[in-house]
């Protein structure tokens, strides 16, 4: 009775897209470091990391994220990281409806020159801030199943989905 190990080690090209001030740099430091930064400074051009996962079936997985800046004025920049990737994940703030407005953006941007076949996902972010809600999740989430994405509300501060957002990102087709 032989075992069958059948491990694979995948690489995945992974860009963040999304308005200045929604949590893509906070998003990466909670999967990359654990860690939550209050603080945190707008993004200049872009930035990059790289994070590890292993799957429940021994499949590893490396992310290779480019989080780009979200400032209008690197709007521009965009195609040189999401050129490329297999992955991306577009975020925007549940407090702030024309964030979300700036993610139907980018998906459309993606749709028209990203990979074909790229994998999308839809992240309402700071899902700590309830109170504040202006996105309902009813919304997006019927806008992602329209457009053939995958949707989740995360939280950097409290860390809630971040791990699931990668690994959803990573399942749902590559
Ligand atoms: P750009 O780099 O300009 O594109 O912005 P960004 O999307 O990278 O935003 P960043 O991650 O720097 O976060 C902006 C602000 O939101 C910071 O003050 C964070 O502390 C705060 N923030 C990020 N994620 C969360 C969250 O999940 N909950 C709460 N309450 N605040 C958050
Ligand atoms: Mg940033």
């Amino acid at each position: 009775n032989s075992a069958v190990f059948d491990a694979k080690n995948l690489r995945v090209k992974l860009v963040l897209l999304g308005d200045s001030g929604v949590g893509k740099s906070c998003i990466v430091l909670r999967f990359v470091r654990g860690q939550f930064d209050p603080t945190s400074k707008v993004t200049v051009g872009a930035s990059f990391l790289s994070q590890t996962i292993a799957l429940q079936d021994s499949t590893t997985v490396k992310f290779e994220i480019w989080d780009t800046a979200g400032q209008e004025r690197y709007a521009a920049l965009a195609p040189l990281y999401y050129r490329g990737a297999a992955a991306s994940v577009i975020v925007y703030d549940i407090t702030s409806i024309e964030s979300f407005h700036k993610a139907q953006y980018w998906v459309k941007e993606l749709q028209k020159h990203g990979n074909p076949g790229i994998v999308m996902a839809l992240v309402g972010n700071k899902a700590d801030l309830q109170e504040n809600r202006t996105v309902s999740a009813g919304d997006a989430s019927e806008y992602a199943d329209k457009n053939g994405m995958f949707f989740i509300e995360t939280s950097a501060k409290t860390a809630d989905n971040i791990n699931q957002l990668f690994e959803a990102s990573t399942l749902n087709g590559l």
